[in-house]
């Protein structure tokens, strides 16, 4: 098209020479100005955007285009930036630009409001290397949201899965398309468990996690994680519950080193053992069999002191006699004693012997 155009111009100059063709030239210059904005159209930068050719980048902040993703990319473009933009909804094919095959290969679409991402939004970026989604509110997510993105490495979805699509998001990253998946980041989540199916569907060397509510990594996860020698997951922030479920993973914290931020793991629970490090923790306190062990002995300590009671009233019932016998002894005892004081006091409180005191 624009080369159709370039040539169309060249022709048209040549012919405004000659003063005769002026009906000619009149029609020359409109098509001279039509064939300059479109040149111009396809090499300028889309409405509100700032492009740098240099770099390949393109960045749409705000702008009255508000809602809407920039059209007309130029044909150069390899990097997106857009920002700021209340897009809510991803559509399919929203990236499809019908003149060419896009080149970009990174898209950052952080802070935009999305809320949907529908099937096939991401069509037509075969070569996106790096997808940023993070700090929205996607509440929906197609499991074909990622379809037609064979090459992407790495995708941040940071501050942005809202609960109502965590489900979702495993369903979506667990199809087959993002084979070359190499970075993962969900921190910020709250989520309560890592929504992977399983770590190896992907090439996945890094895994982000920073920041959710995971109180533990269960039993099965962790040994798919010692088959993974190449995986790094960061875990800070998160709410880790330091009972004997801990066992696995407190085990592998310390014998793999697969989590570089294992040094900022902190116990929210129990409340002894809040913001302890998880590091710092002693074998026995993840000991399961120990924690059972102590369990038991309690219930045996309660039936031995049942047991010493249950014969201290059997002794008591089988002397009753002897006790009874006993307690008139003592009873006599005090009588006699008694009766000693009695006598005695009579003989202090005598008026005479007070006052030869005096
Ligand atoms: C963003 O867009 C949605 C609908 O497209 C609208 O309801 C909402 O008010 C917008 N938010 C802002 C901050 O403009
Ligand atoms: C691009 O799409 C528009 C409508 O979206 C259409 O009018 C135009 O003909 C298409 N151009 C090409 C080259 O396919
Ligand atoms: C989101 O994740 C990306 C990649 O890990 C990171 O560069 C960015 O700083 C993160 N954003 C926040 C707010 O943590
Ligand atoms: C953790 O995430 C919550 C939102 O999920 C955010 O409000 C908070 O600032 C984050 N904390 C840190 C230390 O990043
Ligand atoms: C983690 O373990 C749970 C079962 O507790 C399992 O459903 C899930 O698929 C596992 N995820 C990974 C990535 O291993
Ligand atoms: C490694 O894990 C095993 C249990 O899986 C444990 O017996 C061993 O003590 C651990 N090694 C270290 C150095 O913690």
């Amino acid at each position: 098209m624009r080369k159709k155009m370039r040539i169309f111009h060249s022709v048209c100059l040549q012919k405004y020479v000659p003063p005769v063709w002026s009906r000619w030239n009149l029609l020359c210059t409109a098509f001279l100005c039509l064939g300059l904005t479109i040149v111009r159209a396809e090499d300028d930068c889309p409405v509100s955007c700032m492009c740098a050719r240099e770099s390949g980048t393109v960045t749409c902040r705000d702008g009255e285009d508000f809602g809407e993703l920039p059209v007309n990319l130029p044909e150069w473009t390899s990097n997106l930036i857009v920002q700021g933009k209340n897009l809510s909804i991803l559509q399919r094919g929203a990236f499809i630009d019908n003149t060419t095959e896009m080149e970009i290969t990174t898209v950052c679409l952080s802070y935009n409001g999305i809320q949907v991402i529908e099937p096939y939004a991401f069509l037509g970026l075969s070569r996106l290397h790096l997808l940023d989604l993070s700090h929205n509110r996607l509440e929906s997510i197609s499991t074909r949201a990622f379809f037609g993105l064979p090459q992407l490495r790495s995708l941040y979805l940071n501050y942005s899965v809202l609960p109502a699509a965590v489900t979702q998001l495993s369903s979506a990253l667990s199809s087959q398309t993002l084979a070359n998946l190499h970075r993962l980041d969900l921190a910020g989540n709250r989520l309560k468990a890592i929504p992977l199916a399983r770590f190896d569907s992907f090439n996945l060397h890094i895994l982000v996690l920073v920041n959710n509510s995971l109180e533990t990594l269960a039993k099965e996860n962790v040994s798919d994680l010692y088959q993974l020698r190449h995986l790094r997951l960061y875990l800070a922030l998160n709410p880790f519950h330091c009972n004997c479920d801990l066992e696995e993973f407190y085990y592998w914290l310390k014998n793999s080193s697969q989590c570089p931020d294992a040094g900022r793991l902190m116990c929210s629970e129990p409340e002894n053992k809040r913001g302890a490090l998880l590091e710092r923790l002693r074998a026995e306190d993840v000991d399961c069999n120990l924690e059972n062990l102590e369990a038991v002995s309690y219930v045996f300590l309660g039936l031995v002191l049942a047991l010493i009671g249950v014969v201290f009233l059997m002794v008591l019932y089988l002397n009753r006699g002897g006790i009874k016998r006993w307690l008139n002894n003592i009873r006599e005892a005090c009588r006699d004693q008694m009766e000693i004081y009695h006598y005695r006091y009579e003989q202090d409180s005598d008026p005479r012997l007070a006052n030869v005191a005096v």
